[in-house]
């Protein structure tokens, strides 16, 4: 029996409080006028001190499986797409696993910086389809405000903090996530960066005196590759679907740039009416922009059940890629979900299984228990 991955449930989450272009110039030597003629972006959300990758991702994460109605209990698969965890291990997807409470699913990280969500998408779906997995959540999460040099305007005016998620679950019914590409070039991998921090790099007061632990990034050849591969990957998704361009009801990028956008759409022939733009909001929120920008279409009625729908995305690496997905609109409703006695119950949960570990290492002190 062939198995489709559905998109069942869906849910964003964003910092409360806003940075404008109008504040930013106030910090850097630029205008409103010149970051929304370059880019379309208005203004962006930036995580407060309580708020993290994992936090955000939590949030998202809920309203999704509320949506879905599905338990987290029945989970068995967590991916975090993100390239701002809260450390480099344990994984985030680790932590959110933990607030859920989802105790019965693996939980992994995956680093494909903006392409990420479409490529934990399509991860997601083949795990459905192989029939190993029957419940996944695939978030996009980021608070890349953390890793941006303020001072450098090439930068700090583009990113913003934000998550969204969706829940994939298998289904007899032919629909869902019908097609994906995923592409990479890393011989571009120097054009957007974070050197400093990892391995190569260790951190040390040299590395962070001169700001190796920021982004950096040629924005011109970011710019050049984004257009060119943002159409190629569509096409690709859809031909592979078995579908042409006129099929696709509605297009939803990954939102760096209004212009990348623009151009994508004229090299596609499609009008910028089937385009779904949130980027003035936001900014780019990486990972996160795309599930954060469908939650808005479906809000705004641009998405359907029945339509087709193409996911398409570009980020550092290189990495693009793109997918084709017929939407499913939620489940019909199966049990309720109360997010706050979830929330409790997997805290609790979180503090018996410490307190276990504490008295099971009272009791054996620094012997191995018997085998
Ligand atoms: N305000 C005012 N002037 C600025 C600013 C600013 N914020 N930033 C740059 N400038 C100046 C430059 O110094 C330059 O001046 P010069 O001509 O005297 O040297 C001039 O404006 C033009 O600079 P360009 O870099 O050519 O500007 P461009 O039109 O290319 O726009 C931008 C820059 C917005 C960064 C654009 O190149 C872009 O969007 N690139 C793609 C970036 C992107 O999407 N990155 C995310 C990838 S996804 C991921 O994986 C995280």
């Amino acid at each position: 029996m062939s198995l489709y991955a559905h998109i069942t449930g869906w849910g964003m989450a964003v910092p409360e409080q806003i940075l404008t272009n109008e504040d930013l110039a106030r910090q850097v030597d630029t205008s409103d006028e010149w970051i929304q003629s370059r880019t379309g972006i208005r203004e962006r959300r930036i995580a407060n001190g309580d708020e993290t990758t994992a936090t955000l991702a939590v949030e998202a994460s809920l309203r999704a499986l509320q949506v879905a109605n599905l338990d987290p209990m029945d989970l068995d698969l967590i991916i975090v797409s993100t390239s701002s965890p809260e450390y480099i291990f344990p994984a985030t997807a680790c932590l959110v696993q933990d607030r859920l409470g989802a105790g019965k699913a693996g939980a992994f990280d995956l680093l494909a910086a903006c392409t990420g969500f479409i490529y934990a998408l399509n991860i997601g779906t083949q795990a459905i389809r192989s029939g190993a997995v029957k419940n996944a959540l695939i978030i996009g999460a980021e608070t890349l405000s953390r890793l941006v040099d303020w001072k450098d305007r090439n930068t700090c005016i583009l990113f913003g903090d934000g998550a969204g998620a969706f829940v994939l679950q298998a289904s007899p019914e032919r629909g869902g996530v019908i097609s994906a590409v995923m592409r990479s070039d890393g011989s571009g991998g120097d054009l957007l960066i974070l050197p400093g921090g990892c391995s190569r790099m260790p951190a040390t007061y040299e590395t962070v005196a001169s700001g190796k632990h920021y982004i950096q990034m040629n924005g011109r050849e970011v710019f050049r590759f984004a257009t060119r591969v943002m159409a190629q990957a569509t096409e690709e998704a859809v031909r592979k679907a078995e579908l042409t361009i006129k099929d696709i009801q509605l297009v939803i990028p990954h939102q760096a740039n209004q212009r990348i956008i623009e151009a994508a759409l004229r090299s596609l022939d499609i009008p910028m009416e089937q385009c779904m733009i949130n980027l003035d909001r936001y900014g780019n929120t990486s990972t996160a922009s795309i599930p954060i920008a469908t939650c808005e279409a479906i809000q705004q009625g641009r998405l359907k059940a029945g339509d087709t729908v193409v996911f398409v995305g570009f980020g550092a690496g290189l990495t693009w890629g793109a997918a084709v997905a017929v939407w499913s609109g939620p489940q019909a409703a199966v049990r309720r979900m109360l997010p706050l006695r979830l929330r409790m119950y997997a805290r609790l949960r979180s503090w018996i299984r410490r307190f276990l570990r504490r008295i099971d290492a009272m009791i054996w002190g620094r012997h191995n228990p018997p085998i």
